[in-house]
């Protein structure tokens, strides 16, 4: 695992932003692996500032993102979908066929539409680089603590902190969906390359457990430590509580 601090969210965001472009310039077909949450906003703008100046092009790229509310519509402005949409595929030429979230349905069986997004990545040749975030108690995408480390795509149940975490993007009295479809954490680990970006106070703690606590499944993104190609992207605040 490779640490990098780096003074600023932004710089984080324009760190991780490079390293998409230098993937995406030597394979222009990559298969890139997204996520959502507050993280990685400031990483889309800068992938949509550089596709803006004519320096990277997405005609070629397929995306799976990493997990997506159970039963929910994409044109639900809290979907993950929409996330997407709105906050990177409507400003880029990528090919919207071309964009994968785990989706399931109440009246759909988890099992099969869980392994037919495996099987989609696996017709994509695999995911190249895979974004990640970091969950104040140390998950990655939706597999919280306890998750089994060889997990693979399934729906999950969302832990009461991270129900309370996000209950900050629901107004009040809203409906906030309580399970989610989520690659698994050996999904996560088949990927090529891991980016990892955590910034902010709040994310110190988890931090610390996936950089230099033990590898446990009560510390999700620990299983990072695992894998050959992973770097994480840290901000002064997110590091912290490193020694
Ligand atoms: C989102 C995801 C989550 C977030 C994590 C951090 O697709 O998989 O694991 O990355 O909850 O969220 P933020 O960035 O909002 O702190």
């Amino acid at each position: 695992m490779q640490v990098i601090i780096l003074n600023s969210a932004s710089q984080v965001a324009v760190h991780a932003a490079l390293r998409v472009k230098s993937l995406i310039d030597e394979k222009p077909d990559s298969v890139l692996g997204l996520a959502t949450g507050s993280t990685p906003i400031a990483l889309y703008k800068q992938l949509v500032n550089l596709y803006r100046k004519g320096e990277l092009s997405f005609a070629q790229v397929k995306s799976f993102n990493l997990d997506e509310y159970f039963d929910i519509a994409p044109d639900n402005p809290q979907s993950y979908r929409y996330f997407m949409t709105k906050n990177l595929f409507k400003h880029i030429d990528i090919d919207h066929n071309n964009t994968y979230l785990p989706t399931c349905f109440i009246g759909q069986n988890p099992r099969v539409e869980a392994a037919a997004f495996e099987k989609n990545i696996q017709l994509a040749g695999g995911v190249d680089l895979q974004i990640l975030g970091l969950g104040a108690n140390g998950h990655i995408g939706f597999n919280e603590p306890t998750s089994s480390l060889g997990s693979r795509t399934r729906v999950k149940s969302l832990t009461p902190q991270t129900i309370k975490d996000n209950s900050r993007l629901f107004e009040q009295g809203e409906y906030q969906p309580d399970m989610a479809m989520t690659m698994g954490i050996a999904t996560i680990l088949d990927s090529r390359n891991l980016l990892l970006m955590a910034t902010g106070l709040n994310k110190a703690k988890a931090v610390k457990q996936m950089i230099t606590g033990p590898l446990s499944a009560m510390c999700p993104a620990s299983a990072l430590q695992m894998h050959r190609d992973a770097v994480v992207l840290l901000d002064r605040e997110a590091a912290s509580e490193l020694d």
